[in-house]
């Protein structure tokens, strides 16, 4: 029997004095309560289970032992031991349907669970194999190390999502995205308990799928780097296994150039069309007005709403510039002669061909935003990304919906911004409930301009941790520093699932050493922040052949040493301050020899003197703060000046640690002016 020592409830994040105590977990439950004691997680543990079981759950117990093997180092019996009752950890799933009909994961399905540790044993319920996948993945995130060894706290969770689609959309488009990159991902997304994957297959940039009936899509289309049918049936086994439901996108009309190289006559004026190599919106784009075009896009819908058995199918519709539609006479004249309104009507005129074809399917559409009309069909799903007034547009017209504005990864934007929007937030919060019912969530968004197979992951992962908490944890569960705890002890545990966030840092910051010890410059990095897709595409001419390579690669888009150190500045914890700045002060000099002759160093010369000299200054204000002398007024407003200057960003990073320096340094100047 539990005692409940602590109750930690929907509350728990806003409570501070409760902090202490919270299990690294994320998502946060929906109810945890800790009780004395812990269940030993040694080699004498185990996993089976109870009740209902199938291949789905037999194959989530086997890669539960072996991922609990990997975060501890310790082997450990797969399930079925010979007494299943005897099992350490006992999973009782009821084998509830998914859904109606449904093999896989479904929209709505039953995700909740429960959770009871006791230093005896443990025990997983759940209704559906879905909420027991969730469990395990909380059970893992629960293991943790202490002097006596492995361990999983005593605890009691109660558990479910508050939002039914939680999802992450990759770009594989811009850049190419390997099998085992998609793999690896939906492995951490099911740590997290996100339970959609919006595959972006096809843009101006690549057409990543094989059609066998269209094959000149992927031949001419892709570089040769595309999913064979068969990797697309493995991926979408992949994620059913781990709960995620996959919903291909493949935009049109507009961000079509890869698909007209092999089809120009898809396109609304003569080719030829070449592969994307730029970013940005291309004039491109499907001709609406021709019979031929649907009559490609059935046979082709037909061939792929195949190989994805999720009722859902993206169509994009993002972007359309119109220029070629608006140069055709024969476009203009069939929009006059059907009374359709500009741009605009001709696209909602495709939507609607579309729709019907993917009806005829057995698929309900979604698209991004801008597919929002009156006239469309009422079972339409909206993807906001302009912003979270056309959500709630969407939901007082009776469409469901969506939120992706704001959950920009490749913005690069800090975990709290993110975790900072709601999807029944701003605009949404006007809605009545019944409307608001019709927001089904989100996505995190990971566009690959600026991101390959080699960096992706440190792009999503852990940012997407916070957005998974928000989309699935009670609105109330918004503390920004318990989150950041969390998430940077999810983020360690992440790397088990096989995801590459951190494993790719050190080798790519010996790349840019070549072949000299990476110390110098990994100090530096980790004082640095990457910039996303806006200030990268205006620093310079990008395009996919431009190697992913350099510093900014490398460099993470926020830096856990530099937040640490700005707790440390605003607790004013002189001893950390001092190491840390010591070794910035005496960095440079270990830098620049490391730069000396390298192509790829050489830009950061200026930077890293900054780093140095930001040392120097944060030992100096750390003087004045230990000797309670004033600093001289002089002195102060050349250092803010400074500290300005070294905020701007430069070689498409930010110089983060400045931020716990201008601190200090604010704290200084207000002592002086007491
Ligand atoms: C989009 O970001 N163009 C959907």
């Amino acid at each position: 029997m539990l005692r409940p020592l602590l109750v930690l409830t929907v509350v728990w994040g806003a409570a501070q004095t409760t902090r202490a105590a919270a299990p690294p977990l994320m998502p946060l439950p929906v109810k945890v309560e800790t009780a004395p004691g812990k269940l030993a997680v040694d080699g004498s543990f185990s996993v089976a289970a109870t009740g209902y079981t199938d291949l789905r759950l037999e194959s989530a117990l086997n890669r539960f032992a072996a991922r609990v093997s990997r975060q501890t180092g310790i082997p450990m019996l797969a399930a079925r031991p010979p007494d299943a009752s005897r099992a350490t950890l006992r999973v009782e799933c009821a084998g509830v349907p998914s859904g109606p009909g449904a093999e896989g994961p479904s929209l709505g399905e039953d995700e909740s669970y429960r959770l009871d540790v006791a230093p005896d044993g443990a025990r997983l319920k759940a209704a559906t194999v879905a909420g027991a996948l969730h469990g395990l993945e909380t059970f893992a995130q629960l293991v943790v190390a202490a002097a006596e060894g492995f361990h999983v706290p005593a605890i009691h969770i109660e558990d479910s999502p508050r939002f039914p689609w939680r999802g992450l959309m990759l770009d594989v488009s811009r850049h190419w995205m390997p099998v085992e990159v998609v793999e690896r991902n939906l492995d951490a997304m099911a740590a997290v308990k996100l339970n959609v994957f919006h595959w972006h297959l096809s843009d101006d940039q690549g057409f990543r799928a094989e059609s066998r009936r269209f094959p000149r899509l992927q031949q001419l289309g892709s570089d040769g780097s595309f999913y064979t049918q068969a990797d697309l049936r493995h991926v979408v086994a992949y994620a059913r296994d781990r709960g995620i439901r996959v919903v291909p996108e493949f935009d049109i009309p507009g961000h079509t150039n890869s698909w007209l190289v092999g089809y120009p006559e898809l396109a609304s004026a003569p080719g030829p069309y070449s592969i994307g190599r730029t970013w940005g919106v291309y004039d491109g784009a499907m001709d609406p007005t021709r019979e031929e075009t649907y009559e490609f896009l059935d046979a082709f819908l037909g061939e792929m709403t195949q190989l994805f058995p999720d009722p859902y199918f993206h169509i994009g519709g993002d972007e359309v510039n119109g220029r070629q539609w608006g140069q055709s006479s024969s476009i203009q004249a069939f929009a006059k002669e059907h009374n359709l309104d500009g741009t605009r009507g001709l696209q909602v005129y495709f939507n609607q061909r579309i729709q019907k074809l993917l009806r005829k399917y057995g698929k309900i559409m979604v698209g991004w935003d801008e597919v929002l009309h009156p006239d469309l069909p009422a079972d339409t799903v909206v993807q906001s990304w302009r912003g979270q007034a056309s959500l709630a547009e969407a939901a007082s017209k009776g469409y469901r919906g969506i939120l992706s504005a704001g959950y920009y990864l490749d913005h690069l934007s800090p975990a709290s911004y993110h975790y900072g929007i709601d999807p029944l937030a701003d605009a949404a919060q006007k809605l009545t409930p019944e409307e608001a019912s019709r927001i089904l969530g989100g996505e995190a968004c990971m566009w690959a301009e600026y991101a390959n197979a080699e960096t992706v992951d440190s792009r999503i992962w852990p940012r997407a941790a916070a957005i998974a908490e928000r989309l699935w944890s009670p609105k109330e569960v918004a503390d920004v520093d318990s989150m950041y705890e969390r998430m940077e002890a999810v983020s360690r545990v992440l790397e088990w699932t096989g995801v590459e966030h951190r494993a790719n840092y050190g080798p790519m910051l010996d790349r840019l050493a070549a072949g000299r010890l990476a110390e110098p410059l990994r100090v530096l990095a980790d004082a640095c922040e990457a910039q996303g897709l806006g200030p990268r595409s205006r620093a310079m001419k990008y395009s996919s052949l431009v190697p992913l390579n350099r510093f900014v690669d490398a460099a993470r888009p926020e830096s856990e040493s530099v937040r640490a150190l700005e707790q440390a500045a605003s607790k004013v914890d002189i001893a950390q301050l001092r190491e840390q700045f010591t070794r910035w002060a005496g960095n440079d000099a270990r830098f620049q020899p490391l730069a000396k002759d390298n192509a790829l160093l050489a830009e950061l010369k200026p930077l890293s003197q900054d780093l140095s000299a930001l040392g120097s200054a944060g030992l100096r204000i750390l003087t004045y703060l230990e000797s309670r002398r004033p600093a001289p007024k002089a002195w102060l407003s050349q250092q803010a000046k400074e500290l300005a200057r070294m905020l701007k960003p430069r070689n498409e990073v930010v110089l983060a640690a400045v931020r716990p320096v201008k601190l200090l340094l604010d704290d200084l100047a207000r002592r002086r002016n007491r």
